[in-house]
């Protein structure tokens, strides 16, 4: 019965809010009057015109996205070691090295291992490559038992074969579809992958586990870092030491994710600037989407049934959307001028796939600051007709997933701006 309602509750049929049902509105009618925050003006009212206004204006919107949102992630001061777990460097028949590595962070004496898969071609250079968390484990992109079975953290889902927390051998191979490495490889890009709940577990565990354990807080702020703060933390951990590597250009590394990952992704985009793409896939409320159309899921929604992924201070924002100081178009313009992804499912509407579009477009006015087209369209593409300028936005036929046709469209994208 419970996994009944857990699962009613994940595709958004049934919606608790402390006992109630919450509905979600799927009519545009019934979109709110609103009134997006200014992009171009600081928050004194001074507006702003260039690239190095926009400086000022960046430092000051990641600023208010860390005090009324995600939370402020720490200044990373402690060591990371890497170790080989293996390497087979004549993989797919010698067109490719796959190879696990595992990263150790250690802080306050405390530390927490990172299992990196890494996939690329052996092309014999530097090559760009994309950098994702997966939901479920390593080993649900690898169909030999090379890749191990994660010792840690685990969503608790049996389809993927982590019953009671417990990932097991069921899960193996199952995500491959969602990861399609051969393609991703045979385009000249390398893929590295790590599970995410080996950054920060997805339950609200009081923040003691995970990358938390290696801050100690005692009494948490308002604005103490959550945990979509930390799975983007977690990616910048990764970039330390994708830096190192010889075989990626690291000034070519897109991070994407999708749905809470791809939240993730984007806090990870906006406040490290190392990543030289952002994609995010499905991402909704809390992520491309904008708060203020309330179409979907809503922040009030978030803060009651998933409050640990964000700051406390995001609590008061409850049916209050319009009293939050920005939106999450401004969260998308501080990738600027970097390229930018995003992409909806038309049948994901909890993720409001009009919304994440328009927050492109509101988004697009920072790009033009550096002398380049935003997301070239002003209205929501047709089905399945991806655009593509420093922004690129595609609604694609289906649901909530990160599908083999998303990867087509990552790889084109890549392609035209790598
Ligand atoms: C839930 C949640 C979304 C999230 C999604 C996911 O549907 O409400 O905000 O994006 O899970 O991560 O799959």
């Amino acid at each position: 019965m419970k996994t009944l309602l857990a699962l009613l509750c994940m595709v958004g049929i049934l919606i608790p809010v402390y006992g109630q049902k919450f509905e979600p509105n799927y009519d545009e009618d019934k979109v709110p009057e609103y009134q997006l925050p200014s992009l171009l003006n600081m928050e004194n009212g001074k507006p702003v015109t260039n690239k190095r206004q926009w400086g000022k204006r960046r430092a000051e919107l990641v600023e208010i996205f860390e005090n009324e949102i995600y939370g402020k992630s720490p200044e990373w001061d402690g060591q990371i070691t890497s170790r080989l777990i293996f390497e087979n460097k004549d993989y797919l028949n010698g067109k490719a090295t796959r190879k696990v590595i595992r990263l150790t962070l250690a802080r306050a004496g405390e530390t927490v291992d990172l299992d990196l898969l890494v996939f690329y071609p052996n092309l014999g250079k530097k090559v760009p490559a994309f950098l994702g968390l997966n939901f479920y484990g390593n080993h649900t992109i690898s169909s030999d038992d090379q890749v191990a079975v994660p010792d840690t953290w685990v969503r608790n889902n049996e389809a993927m074969g982590s019953a009671n927390n417990k990932p097991s051998e069921k899960g193996r191979g199952l995500r491959i579809d969602n990861w399609p490495y051969e393609d991703i490889l045979s385009r000249g890009y390398g893929l590295v992958t790590l599970y995410y709940g080996q950054i920060d577990p997805d339950y609200a565990d009081g923040f003691k586990n995970g990358v938390h354990a290696l801050y100690p807080e005692g009494k948490r702020k308002p604005n103490s870092w959550a945990s979509i703060a930390a799975w983007g933390w977690g990616l910048s951990r990764v970039m330390d030491y994708l830096e190192e590597e010889d075989w990626v250009d690291d000034k070519k590394v897109a991070v994407l994710g999708h749905s809470r990952l791809g939240k993730a992704a984007l806090w990870a985009g906006a406040t490290d600037e190392r990543f030289g793409m952002v994609i995010s896939n499905n991402s909704g409320c809390g992520g491309a989407a904008l708060s203020r159309r309330a179409y979907g899921e809503t922040i009030g929604q978030m803060i009651n049934v998933i409050p640990y992924w964000f700051s406390d201070s995001f609590t008061v924002y409850d049916k209050k959307e319009n009293e939050l100081p920005v939106d999450q178009h401004q969260l998308l313009a501080l990738m600027a001028p970097r390229p930018l992804y995003v992409a909806s499912g038309v049948e994901d509407q909890w993720a409001d796939p009009k919304g994440e579009f328009l927050s492109c477009v509101a988004a697009s006015p920072a790009y033009e600051l550096f002398g380049k087209e935003g997301v070239p369209a002003e209205v929501l593409p047709p089905l399945d007709q991806p655009v593509m300028g420093s922004i690129g936005y595609h609604i694609r036929s289906g649901g909530h997933g990160l599908l083999p046709y998303d990867w087509k469209q990552y790889l084109d994208f890549a392609d035209k701006h790598f």
